[in-house]
């Protein structure tokens, strides 16, 4: 393996460089950290910007740029076998609205740098590499995570991406268009022969532990829920408690239920539940809410479990509706189940973090990724890389240091090369 890699070696800096520079695109001044953070949300001005940057890379290391209809980029290093199905690596370029420069950025251009080190070293593969970028990976601003692969792999029916409206009802295709990132290539043309994609832990389990790597062996199931609670607004001073319909009250106990669910027990140790949206309208401090606009994401490593809480969820909305004289109206708007990563990839990074020297261990993942989408289509797993700070992400503090960073991207090197020369 070393030796048809001809003793090639990534160049930390300069893929560390290019974080760095891709983060300073959407930058902002964060007041809870005090520090830089980035916020590129999906087909923003800020996102965009960063495309057009991370597309200019691209074509500058002489790769091959298609966009297809959902605004996925996918970047062509040609393999020696002409015809043969290409080995891909992504990730994704948007954030959250309080990132670091890690989250998706690192399989970007960790796969940029891949292909400028086989570049610079004249190291030609059977078959073709693929750099790609995925439109909305995060489903912050379009409601669903996951976006493009989850269109591109046949999740989600282009027509259901494209009519996604953000808050302020500007849809997928609409921002697509504005943003110059609708492409023509058709949908469903990709099948690549294996996914590879390497990403931030985004927890503190590697740190803990002080090893190099995680080789991950799937993603647990993720559900979404988004919830409208309609009450009744009044004045705070004067509207006695006993005549209130009152959405906040409502949206509260949501909240304290699924802390209470996660401590039971009840749906395995592992469940995971957030509301991350609370939004009272029209959010004054003198004024009983009219509604409250917020959100329930429920995490399970157990399909059973998590159909079991999802259920058990449901139904407290239904005894709120009745404690609180409220109105419930709640969609699904994102589920996946557990995956499992092709056991084979997962053997061929272990292998390659073996021949670095590097210590590893099995791991799953608590986050969505593309990788899980692509999964469906072809064999796939995913290298993770420790963060300090216990793993802190979705936040400015988010930090994994330029040796972390390059030897998952090193690693990446080595079995990326390896799945490209398989038959
Ligand atoms: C993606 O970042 C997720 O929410 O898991
Ligand atoms: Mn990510
Ligand atoms: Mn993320």
């Amino acid at each position: 393996m070393e030796e048809t890699l001809s003793g090639a070696r990534i160049d930390p800096k300069r893929l560390y460089a290019s974080l760095e520079e891709l983060g300073a695109v959407g930058a902002y001044d964060d007041e809870g950290s005090g520090l830089k953070g980035v916020n590129r949300l999906a087909l923003t001005d800020a996102e965009r910007d960063g495309r057009a940057l991370v597309v200019r890379w691209f074509k500058e290391a002489g790769l091959e740029v298609s966009i297809d209809a959902i605004g996925n980029c996918y970047a062509e290093r040609p393999g020696a076998v002409a015809g043969s199905a290409p080995v891909m690596m992504g990730s994704h370029i948007d954030s959250v609205p309080t990132a670091g420069r890690f989250d998706g950025c690192l399989g970007v251009l960790g796969a940029l740098e891949i292909i400028r080190t086989l570049d610079a070293r004249k190291i030609k593969t059977k078959r073709p590499i693929v750099a790609a970028f995925f439109t909305d990976e995060e489903g912050c601003r379009f409601g669903t995570d996951m976006l493009g692969s989850a269109v591109a792999t046949g999740r989600i029916p282009l027509d259901e991406g494209y009519a996604k409206t953000d808050r302020d009802g500007l849809t997928v295709k609409a921002e697509l268009e504005r943003t110059g990132f609708l492409g023509s290539e058709p949908i469903g043309l990709r099948k690549p022969h294996a996914y590879l994609e390497c990403h931030i832990e985004q927890g503190p389990v590697l740190r803990s532990k002080n090893l190099d790597l995680g080789v991950v062996t799937g993603v647990q199931a993720i559900c979404w829920h988004e919830l409208e609670i309609r009450g009744r607004s009044a004045h705070a001073g004067t509207t006695p408690m006993s005549y209130r319909k009152d959405p906040g009250v409502a949206a509260a106990k949501i909240n304290l239920k699924l802390r209470e669910m996660t401590a039971s027990g009840e749906f395995g140790p592992d469940m995971r539940a957030t509301m991350g949206v609370i939004r009272p309208v029209p959010g004054m401090i003198n004024v009983v809410p009219a509604r409250v606009v917020c959100s329930a994401d429920l995490r399970n490593p157990d399909d059973d479990a998590m159909a079991r809480q999802e259920a058990a969820l449901i139904a407290y909305y239904k005894q709120v509706e009745k404690e609180e004289g409220v109105e419930i109206r709640w969609k699904r708007s994102a589920q996946t189940p557990r995956i499992r990563f092709d056991a084979s990839v997962q053997e061929t990074i272990a292998d390659a973090a073996d021949a670095l020297r590097l210590s590893h261990e099995r791991i799953l993942s608590g986050a969505g990724h593309d990788a899980q989408e692509w999964s469906r289509i072809c064999k796939t797993a995913m290298i993770f890389v420790p963060g300090e700070y216990d793993g802190i992400s979705h936040n400015p503090r988010e930090y994994s240091t330029e040796k972390q960073c390059s030897d998952g991207i090193f690693t990446a090197l080595i079995a990326l090369t390896a799945l490209a020369n398989e038959d």
